[in-house]
Order: structure tokens, then C-alpha cells, then sequence
């Protein structure tokens, strides 16, 4: 590759042809290398495992600057939606560019209540399951389910229907991950209340006993909001790549968003969170960290220390800064500071942070850092913490396939290989082999 000039990059093959690529300016961020005609005109593929330096698409929904731990949304820093904005207003920003005018919020905050009730039929499929299944296997299977019962008005080139697409995703998500948790602790599903706000109604869902009244706790609605809020999107994220992926086919956009859910799971994605925990009990006491550092730092061992690292962020991740802040609020209120468990998390990150191989690579707490811990202090079981990261991403997802389906230059989406197979040979007849 050549320096950049006025026309672009100077591409020169091996045979001496040369080939001049376009640069595609962004509005702020890195511009792009155009490769689309590559193959066309010089039969080569390019190669990127993993992705890293590679665009898939042109996006106005989010934007990150690694270097700097920049994160906005539609151009507002998430520093500042995080201290004045609430997940329903930030999910109308992520769905349609703007941030509401109060009219507007008001029918978009209806509309969501109205849609918060899932079918019996939704539910029985949900009771199928064995008590012990993993909420992330059993939320991914029911939002898959609602392309059975949604595929009729599910015509994407209908506003209206891409709208209430968005609503019934945003709304119903929190009433499925919280009937899979009373299905794993052996409890009755509640029904959504419409008079609570997004979180209070969660929290209801998840906790009110039927017999008794159930009083919400104001700082773990405001815990919650806060987290959705900061793991609303994320630009080409693992998952929302995933829905974009799926979604580039034509398929019900339920299912695409299902498929962003497994995604997410993994450890190396949202189910981080979860592995966190797991880590920390693991460690089990402030006098094993540094026995667990020395692993994580082996290049044998498999053991990575959870919750560190970003492929992006590499200085710190904006979303940590906050929900570090917030989860000792909510270990204040909650009156759980001094727990064994924060003390180990507080000291492991001491560690961490002030050891030479986590420096020299740029190893910092990330956002599954700390959300673990909250969830824990709200007495959200681990299995849950990756269930919760998926109803705040699911905007996200949902506000990306949007974009994707409506762009007229859109693909499906087909990478390419660098294959390294046999090269073509005979068939051989089983009783020559
Ligand atoms: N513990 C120990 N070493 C690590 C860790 C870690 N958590 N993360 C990265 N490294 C090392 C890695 O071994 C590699 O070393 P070397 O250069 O010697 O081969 C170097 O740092 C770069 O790592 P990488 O895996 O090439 O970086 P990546 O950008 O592909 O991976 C990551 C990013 C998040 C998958 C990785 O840092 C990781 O596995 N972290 C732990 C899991 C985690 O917390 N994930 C949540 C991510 S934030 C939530 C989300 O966005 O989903």
C-alpha cells in the first residue's frame, strides 16, 4: 500500500498493475479505505481475521475513539446522556437520530408500556424449559420464538411496522429475561405493570412475590437505568454485527436479533460479566491474587482476567469511569462496602492496574468490570448479569437493523476466505481408502 494522496490509497500488485482506492472521509474517526471493487478489478481478497481493521458498513447511530475513550451516541457523549438522560429517552435517540421533545417521549414511553405483556402461549413455550436452563439460552430461544407470532406484521419496508418491531423488542425483552429467572428460582411469572417506569417495572418483575407488596428500591431503578444507558450500542460490536449479519438476508428481524443474544453470550462479549463473578469466587480471598495475575499473564495458560481488556478502548473505557462511581453508590446505600467480594474486586483491580504486563498492553477494567458487581448488590444472580447487558444492548441491535435494512446500498452480508484446503482431488471409492 501506498501513501494517501489526492485520489487515495496507490494499491501496486506483484505484476507491477496499479490500482488507486478511494477514501471515504468519516465525520469524525479514521476515514476508510473504499476495497469494494478490489476483487473486481485486481482478484485479490483482502485478509483481516477478527475484523480490526476492517468496516462493514457506514453508520450514524455511534461513534468511539479507543485512544481517547471517547463514546457517543448520535453525537452526544455518553457522559452527559448518563447524567441527564433517562434508557427511554436514550433508546428514542438511538432509534431515530434526535433526542425527543417531551410530546414525543410521552407516546414513546406509552408505546413501550403498551407493549410490555407477551402471550400465553410465549409463556407456556418458556415453561417447556427445564428450571436449570441458562437464562441466555432460554431468552434467545423465546425472542427467536416472536418471529412466529409477529412474522405477519413484520413487512420491513413498512414504517409502522419496523416501528412496533422496536417497541415489542424494547418492551417485552425485560418481561421474558424475567420470567426465565423466576422459572430458574422455582417462582410464578409476574405480570408487567404499565403505571412503572422501564426499570421499576423490571425490578417488580423480578422480585414482587405475589402474596406481598413490593417495595421498589429508588437507587437499584436508578443503578439500572444507568446500565442500560451505557450498554445501550456500541457501534459493530460482536452481537450487533451479528443482527446486522443476519438481519442483511431478509430474515424476521426477531430472529436476527436472537442470534445477536447468543452472541453476546460469550465470555469474550457481554458474558464477561457473568465471568467476573466467577473469577472473583474463584479467587476467593485478597491472599490468592497475585497467584491468579501470574496466570493471567501466562502465556500457557488459558486463564485471561475478566473484565480486563477491550479490543477497543485501550486507554480506559468511558462506560467503566461511570459505572465505577455508581456501583460504589450502590454499595453505599445498600450498605454493602465492606463485603469480601468488593474487597477482592477493589484489590485485584489495585493489582492489575499498577503491574507492568497490564500497562505495557493497555489492559484496563472494562464496563463487565463492575456491572457484575452491581447486579450483585441487587441481588441478581450471575446467571442473570449477561440477560441484563442484553436488555440494555437490545436498542442497540434493534436500532442497527434498522439502519441496515433501510439502506439502499445495502448487501447481504458474505465475507470472503483465504482458503487452504486440499487442493482438487479424486473421490476414492470406500474400499480403496
Ligand atoms: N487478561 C490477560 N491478558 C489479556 C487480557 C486479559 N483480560 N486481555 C488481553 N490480554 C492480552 C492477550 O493475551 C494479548 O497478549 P499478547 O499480545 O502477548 O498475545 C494482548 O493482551 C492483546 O489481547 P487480544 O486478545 O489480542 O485483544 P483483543 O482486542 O482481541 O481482545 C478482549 C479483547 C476483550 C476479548 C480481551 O481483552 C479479553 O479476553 N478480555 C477478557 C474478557 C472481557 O472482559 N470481555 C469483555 C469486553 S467489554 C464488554 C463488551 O464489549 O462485550
Amino acid at each position: 500500500m501506498k501513501k494517501k494522496s489526492e485520489v487515495g490509497y496507490r494499491l501496486r500488485g506483484p505484476d507491477g498493475l496499479e490500482m488507486d482506492l478511494p477514501i471515504r472521509s468519516s465525520t469524525i474517526g479514521p476515514d476508510v479505505i473504499d476495497i469494494a471493487k478490489l476483487y473486481r478489478e485486481q482478484g485479490v481478497f483482502t485478509y483481516d481475521p477478527g475484523f480490526v481493521s476492517t468496516g462493514s458498513c457506514e453508520s450514524d447511530i455511534t461513534f468511539i475513539d479507543g485512544e481517547k475513550g471517547i463514546l457517543m451516541y448520535r453525537g452526544y457523549p455518553v457522559e452527559q446522556l448518563a447524567s441527564h438522560s433517562s434508557f427511554i429517552e436514550v433508546s428514542y435517540l438511538l432509534l431515530y437520530g434526535e433526542l425527543p421533545t417531551a410530546e414525543e417521549l410521552d407516546n414513546f414511553d406509552s408505546n413501550i408500556r403498551g407493549h410490555t405483556k407477551i402471550s400465553e402461549g410465549m409463556l407456556s413455550f418458556l415453561n417447556g424449559f427445564r428450571c436449570d436452563a441458562h437464562p441466555m439460552a432460554m431468552l434467545s430461544a423465546v425472542v427467536g420464538s416472536m418471529s412466529a407470532y409477529y412474522h405477519e406484521e413484520m413487512d420491513a419496508s413498512k414504517k409502522e411496522h419496523r416501528d412496533i418491531f422496536s417497541y415489542r423488542i424494547l418492551a417485552k425483552l425485560p418481561t421474558i429475561a424475567a420470567a426465565a429467572y423466576r422459572l430458574n428460582s422455582g417462582q410464578s411469572f409476574v405480570y408487567p405493570r404499565s403505571n412503572l417506569s422501564y426499570c421499576e417495572n423490571l425490578l417488580h418483575m423480578l422480585f414482587a412475590a405475589p402474596d406481598e407488596y413490593y417495595e421498589i428500591n429508588p437507587i437499584a431503578s436508578e443503578a439500572l437505568d444507568l446500565l442500560f444507558i451505557l450498554h445501550a450500542d456500541h457501534e459493530q460490536n460482536c452481537s450487533t454485527s451479528t443482527v446486522r449479519m443476519a438481519g442483511s438476508s431478509g430474515a424476521n428481524p426477531y430472529s436476527a436479533i436472537a442470534a445477536g443474544i447468543t452472541a453476546l453470550w460469550g465470555p469474550a462479549h457481554g458474558g464477561a460479566n457473568e465471568a467476573v463473578l466467577n473469577m472473583l469466587e474463584e479467587i476467593g480471598d485478597v491472599s490468592q491474587i497475585g497467584k491468579y495475575v501470574e496466570k493471567a499473564k501466562d502465556k500457557n495458560d488459558p486463564f485471561r482476567l475478566m473484565g480486563f481488556g477491550h479490543r477497543v478502548y485501550k486507554n480506559f473505557d468511558p462506560r467503566a469511569t461511570i459505572i465505577r462511581e455508581m456501583c460504589y453508590k450502590v454499595l453505599e446505600k445498600l450498605d454493602q462496602k465492606d463485603t469480601p467480594l468488593f474487597d477482592l474486586a477493589r484489590e485485584l483491580e489495585q493489582v492489575a492496574l499498577s503491574d507492568d504486563y497490564f500497562r505495557e498492553k493497555n489492559l484496563y477494567p472494562n464496563v463487565d468490570f463492575y456491572s457484575g458487581i452491581i447486579y450483585r448488590a441487587l441481588g441478581i444472580p450471575s446467571s442473570m448479569f449477561t440477560v441484563m447487558f442484553a436488555l440494555g444492548r437490545s436498542v442497540g441491535w434493534t436500532a442497527h437493523w434498522r439502519e441496515m435494512i433501510t439502506d439502499p446500498r445495502g448487501k447481504i452480508a458474505r465475507p470472503r476466505q483465504l482458503y487452504k484446503g486440499p487442493s482438487a482431488r479424486d473421490y476414492k471409492l470406500i474400499s480403496e481408502r
